[in-house]
């Protein structure tokens, strides 16, 4: 919850009625730790009130380039010079063509070109109605404004507030806080595709019944969300969890651990980097049956037989690839006692570089954990902390240690 903790935001809004979702917008920064100073168009104000904006951030907001309270009287410089980052949310198709002629005739304009274009990165959230993104003049406009080095975040898609549907909209005031915190996330991983399994198994008995465990998937989730927060390209092979998919990350849904290891095999091919944390089901019922297994009256139980279940981890890592090196794959063990041991037998058990322990009981649904790194060199401990700040570090291990292979290749 403290991931924008010491950034100072200049949140612009300009005129769309998306600006009821910049106050929801302005709160979630806040919560994580952001300062807020709002800046607001004229056309802004005709959707929503100084006022409501001010109790939000907790400052006075900005609305001319003639501002009184300056000493200097020169808003557009002092607040672009305090930003670490320039948000226009909403921006309205006129907004966005200001923005790339240069035109300075209002504050938000004015101090969005004179902000220093190497110190103060640009990011705009559009909102419009459909034809208007569709038109060939915004089309035109968003890609020279990225030309020109802004960010501009996707458009969300469905009912318009003018009650026809279509792309356009703002994104959500979550969505964008999400866009926000990955736009200052060094993009280590860029170009690099990450595959990565999570969540338990389901594994039949009959039609109604199976046998699954208590994994929640939030580690590997947490894991795929900070992999894509680093510039890479994610593909998520999930069991069946109870998750929202984190953004940008492609999702591919499974049930039994036949069914992942096929999926996940058919997108190894174009990844890099492999991360399994999903608790796979070590055995499956030998005997599913196709209908559901009634009670017969005699007070006999049913007997299952079990098999056992494909590798998925140990099958990717035997692949060419992986042993050659161009296929980096990570492990995660679950263990009950004797984490350093079982973890470092796991690994070369399973030919991998890297293993990550973790105490099962202690991390199954929870949002905090505590991991074990064991690779060739030794193993180093990350003490408990939120799953997603684990992941954010898990990640940058990954990320030195590819870097770190690849100089060892040119060599
Ligand atoms: N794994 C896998 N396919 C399986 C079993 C495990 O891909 N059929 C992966 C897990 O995603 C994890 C690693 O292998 O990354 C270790 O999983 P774990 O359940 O801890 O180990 P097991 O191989 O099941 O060994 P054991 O049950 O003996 O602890």
């Amino acid at each position: 919850m403290n991931d924008l903790v010491g950034k100072h935001i200049v949140l612009g809004l300009t005129g769309g009625i998306a600006c009821y979702k910049a106050a929801e917008l302005c709160r979630a920064l806040i919560r994580e730790g952001a300062t807020v100073q709002v800046v607001m168009t004229a056309a802004a104000q005709q959707f929503i009130t100084s006022v409501t904006m001010q109790a939000l951030s907790n400052r006075t907001v900005y609305d001319s380039q003639w501002d009184v309270r300056e000493p200097n009287n020169m808003p557009h410089i002092n607040l672009s010079r305090e930003a670490d980052a320039i948000l226009i949310a909403p921006c309205s198709a006129d907004f966005m063509s200001k923005l790339l002629h240069g035109s300075a005739d209002d504050l938000l304009s004015l101090l969005c070109l004179a902000r220093p274009l190497d110190q103060v990165p640009l990011l705009v959230a559009p909102a419009m109605n459909r034809e208007m993104w569709a038109h060939p003049a915004t089309v035109r406009n968003v890609a020279q404004l990225r030309a020109d080095g802004a960010v501009v975040f996707d458009v969300g898609s469905g009912d318009q507030a003018c009650g026809e549907s279509g792309d356009g909209r703002m994104l959500e005031a979550q969505e964008l806080l999400d866009d926000v915190i990955a736009f200052f996330q060094p993009k280590i991983l860029s170009g690099q595709h990450v595959l990565i399994t999570a969540g338990p198994t389901y594994e039949a008995i009959d039609p109604v019944r199976g046998i699954t465990n208590l994994s929640s998937g939030k580690m590997g989730f947490a894991i795929a969300r900070a992999a894509r927060e680093v510039g890479a390209e994610v593909t998520l092979v999930a069991g069946p969890v109870h998750l929202p998919t984190p953004r940008g990350v492609t999702r591919i849904d499974v049930t039994s651990a036949r069914n992942m290891l096929e999926l996940t095999l058919a997108h190894s091919r174009n990844a890099d980097i492999f991360v399994a944390t999903a608790a796979v089901a070590d055995w499956r019922p030998s005997n599913a049956a196709e209908q559901k297994i009634k009670k017969n009256g005699s007070g006999t139980s049913p007997t299952l037989s079990f098999i056992e279940n494909p590798d998925i981890l140990a099958t990717l890592a035997s692949s060419q690839r992986a042993r050659s090196g161009d296929f980096y794959c990570v492990g995660f063990a679950a263990e009950s006692h004797e984490l350093l041991a079982n973890a470092q037998a796991k690994r070369l058990r399973k030919g991998i570089p890297l293993l990550v322990g973790n105490i099962g009981p202690a991390t199954f649904g929870q949002d905090d954990n505590a991991l074990l790194l064991v690779d060739e060199s030794g193993a180093t401990e990350m003490p408990r902390d939120s799953k997603i700040t684990l992941a954010r570090k898990l990640v940058v291990e990954i990320a030195a240690r590819i870097a770190k292979r690849g100089s060892q290749h040119e060599d």
